[in-house]
C-alpha cells in the first residue's frame, strides 16, 4: 500500500484538521462536519491526480477546446454513521460516483476494553473493475477497515482501491497494509502515534461519530 500523509505538507488542509482536533472548535457540529467535508474535498482532490484521464473536445462559445477528464467509474464507499462528512466532500468532487454504504459498529463483552467489529447493513452497487474510494475516517486499529474489506470482495474485485481517512494511528495503518492489495493507496490528513486500550486514537479528535451527529446510548 502507498501512504500519502499530508501532515507535514504545509496546506489549509492543517487548518481544517486543526480545528477538527480543537475541544473548543470542535464542539460546533456544524463546523465539525463542514471541517470533515472540506478534508475529503481536499484528499479527494489529491487522489483524482492518481486516476486515468481521456481526452474530451468542449465546445465554448467561441471555439474548441481538449480537455482531459476523468474517465473511470468511482464507487464512494463508507462506513455508518462517522464516515458520512467524509463522503459527502468526495461526492462533491466525483460527481458520478456510486455509492455504497456499510454499517458497522464495536460490540463490547461484560464492558472489556476489547471489542469485535460487527457488519450489520450492506447496500453496494457492483464493484468490477471500478474504482473504489473506501472511507474510514479514524483509521484506528484497522479492524473496521478489514470486516469492511472482507464483505466488499463479493460484490466484484475493483481495478483500485483509495482508502480515505482524516487521521490514523501508527499501528492501524500497519494493520490495514497488510491487509489491503500492494497497489492500493492510502490517502490521510495525520497519523498520530498512540492507540489507547479502548480503541481511541492519542491525541486524536475524541469521538467522531459523538461530534458530527450526537451521542448515542
Ligand atoms: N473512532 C473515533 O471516533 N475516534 C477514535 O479515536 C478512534 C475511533
Amino acid at each position: 500500500m502507498t501512504i500519502h500523509n499530508f501532515e507535514g505538507t504545509n496546506s489549509v488542509l492543517n487548518t481544517f484538521i486543526s480545528e477538527i482536533r480543537d475541544q473548543k472548535i470542535q464542539k460546533d457540529p456544524m463546523r465539525f462536519r463542514r471541517n470533515i467535508e472540506r478534508v475529503g474535498e481536499v484528499l479527494g482532490y489529491e487522489l483524482s491526480k492518481s486516476l486515468s484521464y481521456k481526452s474530451k473536445s468542449v465546445t465554448t462559445p467561441l471555439g474548441v477546446k481538449e480537455i482531459q477528464i476523468q474517465d473511470q467509474e468511482v464507487v464512494i464507499c463508507s462506513v455508518l454513521r462517522a464516515g458520512l462528512p467524509l463522503h459527502q466532500g468526495l461526492l462533491n468532487y466525483f460527481d458520478h460516483a456510486e455509492n455504497a454504504f456499510i454499517s458497522a459498529f464495536r460490540k463490547h463483552t461484560n464492558n472489556s476494553p476489547k471489542f469485535e467489529v460487527i457488519v450489520k447493513y450492506f447496500a453496494a452497487p457492483s464493484l468490477e473493475n471500478k474504482v473504489l474510494i473506501l472511507t474510514d475516517p479514524m483509521l484506528a486499529t484497522g479492524k473496521t477497515l478489514e470486516n469492511v474489506y472482507k464483505v466488499l470482495k463479493t460484490h466484484g474485485t475493483p481495478r483500485s482501491i483509495h482508502i480515505v481517512s482524516l487521521i490514523g494511528s501508527k499501528s492501524g495503518v500497519e494493520n490495514i497494509d497488510t491487509i489491503f492489495p500492494k497497489s492500493a493507496n492510502l490517502w490521510i490528513a495525520a497519523i498520530d502515534d498512540i492507540l489507547d486500550k479502548n480503541g481511541y486514537i492519542i491525541p486524536g479528535i475524541g469521538d467522531a461519530g459523538d461530534l458530527a451527529f450526537g451521542q448515542k446510548l
